[in-house]
């Protein structure tokens, strides 16, 4: 008769064990039963990067990477790009449920309500060098947010935690557009409350002298698209590291801040800027072919290819190719499009790539789309965490609820010296 747990022997001392299984998983901790002797500390699960450890139980966001499926809080992805705008979808993060359409309309009136800064941020972004980048602005500015709130260090309950996590969604764009602005010398503009969310964004980064600026429908649209597909991913690298920030009741723009710098790694959110890259380097479809064989020689990455949990197709990616037909009606279209195609078609009929479940992720095309919209490459990464903001408080907000939760403290297997005598200077060879 099926059981759920596990029997396990350790052929160390020939002694059985039954592990309960639960959700597919053993509890690590189960784990330090086994032991040699009573000195013993117990056996622990050699786990670098986390490849298969379940850190949290969480009820946002579901992906199965073989099937290409992600659903926020049980919604299909395509679906809430199509028929949600982002404000909502932050809303159903949040809160677990999309909102009616009285909480919708308040919900977005308290965003609305906290897009200004302090006014000191602004001289503290004009304190940047001119050429410093976007990203390297916002880790720094979003973690200065926290001098303004001193009371955020008492995230208790959820009452307190919900002025903050309004805060953080409303100013996000603000300071995002503010380090662009900065970087290109242009005067700093207010928000436009009377602009859905991606619509005030766009006025913020685009204004130059007309008294109001009105963004394209279907550029404002497809952003709005954009910061959905962008707006969670489960245990990732950054919503990972706001877990772990989080878990020390550091405040939550420290939290925001760490969250925002390991998401500008090339590996992670940086990839969208490595994707444009690498295409203008490429520079032409005659060239794919020699780039491809490089890739598969070791030399340099497919940027936009491959994922942790994915493999199979990425369903944001799908959702913004057709986005990307959209914008290019608008934008015109952009050059390194073929470029790209010509790469995943590639790409998708090698041995290399399919053998190993490359296929492309959400920022093989994203970055297409911002470029052709014209924002520079070194932007891309800010675009991407002002909606992931939504996604990482929602996951600070579960983990401050969660009752498993403590601070955050992996073990590690020590390789060093056993301990050794201490050698004065004259001593030492
Ligand atoms: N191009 C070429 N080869 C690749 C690529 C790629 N983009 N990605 C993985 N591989 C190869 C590796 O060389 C390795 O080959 P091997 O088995 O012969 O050694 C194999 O595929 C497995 O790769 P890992 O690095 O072990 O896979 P992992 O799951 O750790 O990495 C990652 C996932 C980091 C996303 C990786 O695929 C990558 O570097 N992609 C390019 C960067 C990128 O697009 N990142 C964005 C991810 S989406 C996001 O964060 C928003």
């Amino acid at each position: 008769m099926s059981k759920p747990t596990l029997s396990v022997t350790d052929n160390r001392t020939g002694k059985s064990y039954e592990i309960p299984i639960q959700d597919g998983t053993i509890k690590a901790m189960d784990l330090r039963a086994i032991k040699t002797d009573a000195e013993d500390f117990g056996l622990m699960t050699y786990d670098p990067a986390f490849q298969n450890t379940s850190s949290c139980r969480s009820a946002i966001t579901f992906i199965d990477g073989d099937r290409g499926i992600l659903n926020y809080r049980g919604y299909a992805i395509d679906e809430l790009a199509e028929h949600s705008n982002f404000l909502e979808v932050a809303y159903l993060l949040l809160e677990g449920e999309l909102p009616n359409k009285a909480k919708n309309e308040q919900w977005a009136h308290d965003i609305k309500m906290h897009t200004y800064v302090h006014e000191n941020m602004r001289r503290f972004i004009n304190g940047f060098n001119y050429d410093a980048h976007p990203m390297n602005m916002l880790v720094s500015t979003v973690a200065a947010l926290s001098s303004f709130y001193p009371d955020a260090k008492e995230s208790g309950d959820r009452a307190q935690r919900q002025p903050e996590i309004i805060r953080l969604i409303a100013k996000m764009p603000t300071i995002a557009a503010w380090c662009y602005r900065h970087r290109r010398g242009l005067p700093l503009v207010y928000p436009d409350n009377e602009l859905s969310y991606a619509g005030n964004f766009l006025a913020m980064v685009k204004q130059i002298s007309e008294p109001k600026y009105q963004p394209h429908p279907i550029l404002e649209k497809a952003l709005d698209v954009l910061f959905i597909l962008h707006a969670d991913h489960e245990q990732n690298c950054s919503t990972s590291t706001m877990r772990t920030v989080g878990s020390s009741k550091a405040d939550v723009y420290t939290a925001v801040s760490a969250a925002c710098a390991a998401l500008s790694g090339p590996l992670h959110g940086g990839a969208n800027e490595e994707v444009l890259r690498m295409l203008t380097e490429i520079g032409h479809v005659k060239n794919v072919p020699a780039f491809i064989k490089e890739v598969k020689e070791g030399r340099g990455r497919l940027m936009g290819f491959g994922h942790r949990v994915y493999k199979s197709y990425d369903p944001r990616a799908k959702t913004i190719k057709k986005l990307a037909d959209q914008v290019f009606e608008v934008t015109g279209r952009n050059p390194l499009t073929d470029i790209a195609l010509e790469l995943e078609r590639i790409a998708l009929q090698d041995d290399y790539f399919v053998s190993r479940k490359l296929y492309p992720n959400v920022d093989f095309y994203s970055g297409l789309i911002y470029d052709s919209m014209q924002f520079p490459t070194d932007m891309f990464t800010v675009l991407f965490a002002i909606p992931r903001t939504a996604g990482w408080l929602a996951q600070w907000n579960e983990l401050a609820d969660d009752k498993d939760q403590k601070i955050s403290r992996p073990r590690q297997v020590y390789t060093g010296h056993e301990r050794r005598e201490y050698q004065v200077m004259h001593k030492r060879g």
